[in-house]
């Protein structure tokens, strides 16, 4: 089989610290175009990986009948249209993360995926974490017993991503630190966990701390590049929530309490998520190690297993990679970051936002 051939939608942070230089390194790749609506931005792709063909509008990738698939990786406005304009071209999609700003959008991608039967994999990348995937064999092996409750919490002091720009921008994002940064979290619950149902949702989302740009005091943030304190800011900068979900067999799942904030006055980052079940339990250091806890012979025990680590970003890649391949020959199958298991996340955050902006639970 020849080159699987991609197009890059959206040449920004993501595209050049995951997605190139993944493709780049997957010897079965070849990219053929590099699309942003700033040319400079394309140009300046082609120029660095030494391939491909710059182009402002994606539609000339999409009507290229040599294109295999391609990587959506513009702000989250564009990955709805974009996403199915692609999958009704016929080209296998991995679409950034989250899967859209609102969930009615992501429900129209997971319909346009039913329709066309191409592969529209969203960036939850954490489904192919070493960490996760071992922590997800603890819970399914049954060492945690009853998984009952699930905290989250993903809290930095002073982190908002540009500041007045895309991020901050609602019409642009969908929403602020639970959309953006949430989003992996609650993933990584949702898939050590098989994807549970949600039942009901209770949150609420704040915008404060960033809402005065030119006076919000930070040392560094990231995305400080796309800046602009004359823009934007009606985003939540912190959110905290409460879901309850029911096993596929209607019984009830973990509860999943979230604290998340971009920027709050609590001195220091607090990012983890523990899992507690009722033989053992797990924290894991987000982007890091875990730690199970447990008693055995009358003694509390603890231990951090130790293991090779891939990257993972590279491994989402080399995945997508593999799974456009099979669907060229005829016979794919879901990967874990299929729309059908992203959808429910979509619709947790959409429900923390109804919630918030209604005052009271969403009972789905
Ligand atoms: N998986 C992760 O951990 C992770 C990390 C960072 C960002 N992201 C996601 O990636 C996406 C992009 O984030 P980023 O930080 O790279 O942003 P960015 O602003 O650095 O890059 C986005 C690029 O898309 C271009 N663009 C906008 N509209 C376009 C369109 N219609 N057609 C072509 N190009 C278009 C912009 O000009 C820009 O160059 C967001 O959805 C974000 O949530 C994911």
């Amino acid at each position: 089989m020849g080159k699987i051939k991609i197009g890059i939608i959206g040449c920004g942070t993501i595209a050049n610290s995951a997605h190139i230089p993944n493709y780049m390194k997957n010897p079965d790749v070849e990219i053929k175009y590099f699309c942003d609506i700033l040319p400079e931005k394309a140009q300046a792709a082609v120029e660095k990986y030494g391939c491909g063909t710059a182009v402002e509008d994606y539609h000339v990738v999409l009507n290229d009948p040599e294109i295999d698939a391609v990587s959506v990786c513009t702000p989250n406005y564009g990955h709805s249209v974009i996403s199915i304009d692609a999958l009704h071209a016929g080209k296998n999609v991995l679409c950034e993360k989250p899967a859209a700003r609102i969930y009615s959008e992501a429900l129209k991608m997971q319909e346009a995926q039913h329709e066309t039967g191409k592969i529209l994999n969203i960036g939850v990348v954490n489904r192919f974490n070493d960490a996760v995937n071992r922590i997800k064999a603890y819970i399914d092996s049954g060492k945690l017993g009853e998984v009952y409750h699930v905290y989250a919490s993903f809290r930095a002091h002073r982190s908002i991503p540009g500041l007045g720009g895309a991020f901050t921008t609602k019409a642009i994002a969908g929403g602020g630190a639970l959309i953006d940064w949430g989003v992996h979290y609650l993933d990584i619950v949702m898939y050590c966990c098989s994807d549970p149902e949600p039942v009901t949702v209770s949150g609420e989302a704040f915008c404060k701390l960033g809402v005065d740009m030119a006076n919000y005091t930070y040392t560094s943030m990231w995305a400080e590049n796309t800046k602009n304190v004359n823009g934007t800011y009606d985003v939540d900068d912190s959110v905290t929530g409460i879901v309850r979900t029911k096993r596929p067999g209607g019984e009830k799942g973990p509860v999943i309490s979230l604290h998340g904030a971009w920027a709050q006055n609590i001195g220091e980052r607090d990012t983890y998520i523990d899992f507690i079940g009722t033989k053992g339990g797990i924290r894991l250091q987000y982007g890091g190690d875990f730690t199970y806890y447990t008693a055995e012979d009358g003694a509390l025990i603890s231990y951090k297993p130790e293991y090779n680590k891939r990257p993972h970003f590279e491994n989402e890649i080399n995945a997508f990679v593999a799974n456009v391949q099979a669907e060229k020959a005829g016979k794919w199958e879901k990967l874990p970051s299929h729309i059908d298991y992203a959808i429910k996340t979509s619709k947790i955050m959409q429900g923390i936002y109804d919630s918030s902006d209604a005052g009271h639970e969403i009972a789905f």
